[in-house]
This record gives C-alpha cells, sequence and structure tokens, in this order.
C-alpha cells in the first residue's frame, strides 16, 4: 500500500509535471524538449478539454503522473483516449501507485463516455507490459488472435 493519493491535475500542476516528465525521458534515454516549454504546453493542455492529467504527491511535490489525450472518433460518441505518459519515481515503484492511476484514469474515462483507450509499449519493456495486462490491456483485438503492431514516422519539420 501506498500514502499517495491520486488526483486529477491542474493547469497549475504543469511546471512539477514537466519535471516528472524530464525525470521519465531522462531514465530511459529518450529526448525530451526543454522543461519550460513542456510546461507550457501542458498548461495549454490541461485547461482545455483534450487531455487530463493524474498526479500522486506528498508534501515536497509529485511523485508521479499519468497523461491521457483524447480524440474524437467516428465509431462512438465519446472520445478515444490515448494513455500517453505513466511515471512513478523510481524508490516509489511496486506500491500501488501505479495501479492507482490506472484505476483513476478509467473512472475519469467513464465520466467522460470514452470507450477505447490505447497505450503503446515497448515489445522487450516485460514488466510494464505485464502490468498492462494485469489491468485489462492486451495487444491484440478481441476475438482475434494477431498482435498490433505500432507504424510510426518521424515528420520533418515545415518551419
Ligand atoms: C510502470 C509503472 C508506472 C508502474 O508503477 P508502480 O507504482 O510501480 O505500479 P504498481 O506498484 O501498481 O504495480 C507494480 C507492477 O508494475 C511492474 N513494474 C513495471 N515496471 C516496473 C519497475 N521499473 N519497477 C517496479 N515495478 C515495475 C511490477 O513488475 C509490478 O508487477 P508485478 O507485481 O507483476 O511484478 C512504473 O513502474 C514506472 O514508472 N515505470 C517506468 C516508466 C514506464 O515504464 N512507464 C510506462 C511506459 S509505457
Amino acid at each position: 500500500m501506498h500514502a499517495y493519493d491520486a488526483f486529477l491535475a491542474g493547469p497549475e500542476h504543469s511546471l512539477n509535471l514537466a519535471r516528472l516528465q524530464a525525470d521519465f525521458n531522462l531514465e530511459f534515454d529518450s529526448s525530451c524538449p526543454p522543461v519550460a516549454v513542456v510546461a507550457r504546453r501542458l498548461e495549454a493542455m490541461l485547461a482545455g478539454d483534450q487531455c487530463f492529467a493524474i498526479v500522486a504527491g506528498n508534501g515536497r511535490g509529485l511523485v508521479g503522473h499519468a497523461l491521457v489525450t483524447l480524440r474524437p472518433t467516428i465509431y462512438f460518441d465519446g472520445p478515444l483516449a490515448v494513455l500517453d505518459e505513466l511515471y512513478v519515481q523510481p524508490a516509489l515503484r511496486g506500491r500501488g501507485i501505479g495501479s492507482a492511476f490506472v484505476n483513476c484514469l478509467l473512472q475519469e474515462l467513464a465520466l467522460r463516455g470514452s470507450l477505447e483507450l490505447h497505450i503503446n509499449v515497448d515489445e522487450d519493456d516485460t514488466a510494464t507490459r505485464r502490468f498492462y495486462e494485469r489491468h485489462g490491456f492486451a495487444n491484440n483485438f478481441l476475438g482475434s488472435d494477431w498482435r498490433m503492431l505500432l507504424s510510426y514516422q518521424p515528420l520533418p519539420p515545415t518551419k
């Protein structure tokens, strides 16, 4: 068990969230824009209705976050959701905080009428894949026995 309640973040948490995101990217050697840039983008995103973040904190600041973006879809009236980021500070992993984030974001998605949630996970990240499977995610569509694969192409900047 843990003593960190998960709650919905507001734009005022943007800077703290951006710092956590920088730690996440650093841990996994992936590039991240400067903290101030991420904070500015998050502030605008969290003020709108196409994104939300779940966070948990102690008296000193946030200890983890989940970031979800939402988009319209032709398949149902509510938004299609993507779990873009999920992170718990290394020293606090394995205490149920990540699970609390997932439970909390699923409740939020139910309130918003979303019927589908996507997440990309690296194939070799078996611990995280097991974590998601335990929370009901699968990498094949219900009824099919082939795996879905994410295709991706970085696009050149236009300006
Ligand atoms: C994945 C993550 C958010 C889970 O948060 P958490 O608070 O540790 O999760 P819980 O305590 O609720 O659940 C623990 C489960 O997560 C799994 N897990 C995945 N990565 C882990 C890690 N690096 N450290 C500890 N547990 C991890 C554990 O194996 C455990 O499952 P198990 O009991 O089957 O072994 C957290 O481990 C993390 O931030 N990992 C690094 C970032 C990451 O991989 N994010 C997902 C990107 S797709």
